[in-house]
């Protein structure tokens, strides 16, 4: 199970076109190849600005992948996520990959310990063991019981990102995208996520994920891939 590729994405290129600019063309990335096993962390690094959130968000399908290929395993088959419809990718989210965005995208009215189940839900747990999971996974990160029932609307910066830590961790997904988990995390709770990340990992999930903090990519990857790279170089315009 472990050791066979999970992510392949083979020579992916991005650009933006800032179409409030009058459709300036901003380029990012070109060539960019690698793939993620099973069983391992890969860190991807780089100067602020290189497009690794960017690589991320692709990936989930949040962003569209304008050249080459990402290819994420889905029940032993390969799914393109360059090409594939939004349903597959639908799809693919609830079976295959698990997202941490860097923040928390807060749904009104419905509290924590909800919202982190209805993510385990949708990835295919029964309403026990979602609901038993998201009890656990909070419990690990620290998050006050008092704080279970409420919205997280209020929470503070590091409550709202261990509420996000817990949905995207809930799935058991093959696949974790990480993207700065533990950015607004004191040293007690950056430890539980590494635990958390760790376990996944030596379980055979396959991680992709940005870290800022040396410690924490220190403690989680296993190989760091340097955006820095693949940057497209933009040729000064003639004038
Ligand atoms: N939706 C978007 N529209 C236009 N430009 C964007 C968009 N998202 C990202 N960019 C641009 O793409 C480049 C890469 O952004 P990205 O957020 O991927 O960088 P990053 O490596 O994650 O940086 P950081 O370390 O600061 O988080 C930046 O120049 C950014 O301005
Ligand atoms: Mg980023």
């Amino acid at each position: 199970m472990t050791h066979l590729p999970q992510l392949a994405l083979e020579d992916v290129g991005k650009s933006f076109t800032l179409h409030l600019r009058g459709g300036v063309r901003l380029p990012v990335l070109s060539g960019l190849s690698f793939t993620v096993r099973r069983g391992e962390c890969v860190a991807l690094g780089g100067p602020s600005g290189t497009g690794k959130s960017s690589v991320l968000r692709m990936v989930y399908g949040n962003y569209r992948c304008d050249e080459g290929a990402i290819k994420v395993r889905d029940e032993g088959e390969w799914v393109d996520v360059a090409s594939a419809t939004p349903r597959r990718i639908i799809a693919l989210r609830r079976r295959a990959m698990g997202h941490v965005s860097q923040f928390l995208r807060v749904i009104p009215r419905i509290g924590a310990l909800d919202l982190v189940a209805a993510a385990g839900r949708d990835s295919g747990l029964d309403f026990e063991a979602a609901d038993a999971r998201a009890r656990e996974l909070l419990g690990r990160l620290n998050l006050p019981a008092r704080l279970w029932t409420l919205p997280p609307a209020t929470f503070s910066g590091g409550e709202q990102q261990r509420v996000n830590i817990a949905r995207g961790l809930i799935g058991n997904h093959p696949l974790l995208l990480l993207d700065e988990p533990t950015a607004s995390l004191d040293a007690r709770n950056r430890a539980a996520v590494i635990g958390l990340a760790r376990q996944r990992r030596d379980s055979g999930c396959a991680v992709l994920g940005v870290f800022h903090d040396a410690e924490v990519r220190a403690a989680l990857a296993d190989r760091e891939i340097d955006l820095g790279r693949f940057t497209r170089v933009v040729a000064a315009e003639a004038v």
